[in-house]
């Protein structure tokens, strides 16, 4: 076949290609096809008919990649370039009349203007495109590290897999279900397992290593953020919305624009009247500053933007009965109160256990057995009980006694003075003591990869481990394990061993969280890491000392103070320093030096106005660090410097010269 002939073939394709992309957009995004199913197959069937001849002239963006067919063996870790934070949430007219105020006073203007979008209840995920082609799909993960499900979001039909953009870009939205398409997956006799409601659908489709399930069910994609949006020269969220419709990138039609905060109350109104009236699940609505440029000013908390925010819709209230009460005792040995109740569906799942959260709350609330009890999911997740329906009371009910023993080890529970909860104190109770291993190895404690709380009971009741520090044992412990019938295959083995082994060298701050002292957190773990360094410094503090870090107040000194005199506690911690565990604070800024000029800002109070190179995490993370400074949002008269950047809040820099304190312009921490 000469070159001229070959030409025109491939013309041909790229020709089919373009009019069956049209056809797709028309019937999956748009719902408003214009050719017959009939006319669609036809176009098709030419197309492959060409691929296959052709294979040299196959492109990526054909509609024959879209059905699936690869299958992989696990999803790939991979870093998100900007972490993917989550929403602060409001729940009434005034948290959102607060959230306004807070940004005008954060910007010092009058006039803001919003953008109000449904919050829609799918799995949230990050698209890069790079030089035109749809390069690569990652989920939300933990904010900082997703996984790579790009070929099953390739067979997404309603996500373009061309775009008009040279270069890298990132676009953030929803992966979800529709109504309808849930429906139909539930009704197929071939879905063995009924899915609970549409976001566990639509997440099961989604990360399946099969991705000709993924291709079969119908997911859809909305789109609502470019993080980089200067690539495209856009500075309002509206015109990104619009700039994704001219790319064919599917959002939701029902975003207003608000010029102001009484028009987003309006809006909010008429959503919460219609919110079941949507062809897809909403769980709230979510306002946006319009003008993106003030993002950056009105900056982050490690969580969650300023410059957006949730509304939730107040709880949906159903009733059940109330057949039992479960009481369990948690690591800290606080015990807990669960209620089981007769399986109902509230908010898209099916429910059939709720807390309550103490033994008083049930006394006061006179909760008894066999009532008609109200149920309600607070914060959207863990359903609770509200309490009984006197009016609806028979002789039935049984009133419910209060415990007076831990239900694990049976020793007799102790209600601290001014305290509404009761705990075991046995440190020898197994249920405690499982609990605790458990917390150990959590994610934001020692991060140990693969040892969930099923294999640490397993362990523990084969007398495998006693204590936090028998994990670091289980290496010479191979054969043992894989003889007994704990389910823990040789791989999986090796896995944990590495995931251990790796722990050895986290730092502090993980270690101290994870041994549990009460009352201290993450946050308070890493302040006093930063402060003291080590463990061996910590474990000898006064309580002045502690509280010297200005977040520790009276109760968490105490604490920390009481652990650490308790000599099972110093046992524990001698086996762990033998075991090579890092005991000391790993500061990533620690090669960054205090240049001599700069010896002024040490220890100094700070608020930073205006953007800069660096983000502003960064920003405070190394005058935190590096200058033990203390950074805070308001200008007080014991601010000492304001840090002003690029477009700084003129009513900062008012206050500032107000109050006496000195401006720096200069990025003097690098
Ligand atoms: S904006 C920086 N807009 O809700 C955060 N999020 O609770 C940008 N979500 O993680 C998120 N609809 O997965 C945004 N219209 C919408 C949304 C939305 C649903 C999800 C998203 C986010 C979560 C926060």
């Amino acid at each position: 076949m000469n070159d001229e002939s070959k030409k025109e073939i491939k013309n041909k394709m790229d020709q089919l290609v373009k009019q069956l992309k049209q056809y797709e957009y028309e019937y999956y995004a748009l719902e408003e096809p214009t050719v017959s199913d009939y006319e669609y197959d036809q176009l098709l069937n030419q197309l492959k008919k060409y691929e296959n001849n052709f294979p040299e002239f196959i492109r990526f963006d054909s509609p024959t990649k879209r059905v699936g067919g690869f299958i992989s063996e696990k999803f790939n870790k991979v870093k998100h370039k900007i972490p993917m934070l989550s929403l602060s949430n409001a729940f009434d007219e005034n948290d959102l009349i607060k959230f306004d105020t807070d940004i005008k006073k954060e910007l010092g203007i009058s006039d803001i203007e919003y953008v109000v979008e449904p919050k829609i209840d799918g799995l949230s995920i990050s698209l890069i495109y790079k030089n035109k082609f749809f390069y690569k799909a990652i989920t939300r993960g933990d904010g900082l590290t997703g996984e790579d499900v790009t070929e099953n979001v390739k067979t997404i039909r309603t996500i373009p897999l061309t775009i008009d953009y040279d270069g890298e870009l990132e676009i953030r939205g929803e992966i979800f279900l529709d109504k309808e398409s849930f429906q139909k997956i539930n009704n197929d006799p071939n879905t063995v397992k009924k899915f609970a409601n549409a976001r566990n659908a639509a997440s099961g489709s989604l990360r399946n290593l099969d991705t000709t399930v993924t291709a079969n069910r119908n997911l859809k994609g909305f789109f609502y953020y470019v993080p980089e949006n200067e690539k495209i020269n856009l500075s309002k969220q509206f015109d990104i919305l619009k700039w994704l419709d001219s790319q064919r990138i599917l959002r939701s039609k029902d975003i207003v624009k608000c010029k102001d905060i009484f028009e987003v109350l309006d809006r909010v109104k008429y959503l919460t009247e219609n919110r079941n009236n949507f062809d897809y699940d909403i769980d709230g609505i979510v306002i946006k500053v319009n003008n993106v440029s003030f993002y950056e000013e009105l900056g982050y908390t490690s969580k969650f933007p300023k410059w957006a925010i949730a509304y939730k819709f107040p709880a949906n209230v159903k009733e059940s009965i109330l057949k039992s009460i479960d009481v369990t005792v948690g690591r800290t040995g606080r015990i807990n109160f669960i209620a089981n109740i007769d399986p109902i569906e509230l908010d898209g799942s099916v429910i059939s256990k709720a807390t309550l959260h103490n033994a008083e709350y049930i006394y006061e609330k006179d909760i008894r057995i066999n009532d008609v009890v109200q149920i309600y999911k607070a914060g959207d997740i863990i359903p609770k009980i509200l309490g009984s329906k006197l009016e609806n009371r028979d002789e039935n009910s049984i009133k419910w006694i209060k415990p007076t023993h831990c239900p694990s080890c049976n020793s007799l529970l102790k209600q601290f003075e001014n305290e509404v909860d009761q705990y075991c104190i046995n440190k020898n109770c197994h249920e405690k003591i499982i609990q605790q291993i458990t917390h150990f190895c959590s994610r934001d404690a020692m991060n140990i990869d693969g040892v969930s709380e099923s294999i640490i009971r397993k362990l523990y009741e084969n007398n495998l481990i006693k204590d936090i520090s028998d994990i670091y044992l289980l290496k010479d412990k191979k054969e043992e394990i894989l003889s007994k019938d704990l389910l823990i295959k040789d791989k999986s083995f090796n896995n944990i061993i590495k995931a251990i082994e790796k722990s050895k060298q986290n730092s502090l701050e993980k270690l101290i969280f994870g041994l549990g002292i009460k009352h201290v957190g993450y946050t308070a773990a890493r302040l006093l890491c930063r402060r003291f360094k080590t463990l061996q410094n910590i474990a000898q503090l006064t309580k002045d000392e502690i509280q010297e870090v200005a977040e520790i107040g009276d109760k968490m000194a105490e604490s920390i103070i009481e652990w650490f005199s308790n000599s099972n506690n110093i046992e524990l911690v001698a086996k762990l320093l033998s075991y090579s565990i890092n005991m000391t604070y790993i500061d990533e800024y620690a090669n960054v030096n205090v240049k001599d000029e700069n010896l002024i800002f040490m220890n100094k109070s700070f608020v930073i106005t205006g953007s800069f190179n660096d983000n502003r995490n960064t920003i405070k993370n190394i005058l935190e660090s590096v200058y033990h400074a203390k950074v805070s949002g308001t200008i007080t008269k014991n601010t000492d410097y304001l840090i002003t950047g690029k477009n700084a809040t003129q009513s900062k820099v008012d206050k500032a010269n107000t109050l006496k304190i000195k401006i720096v312009s200069e990025e003097f921490w690098k």
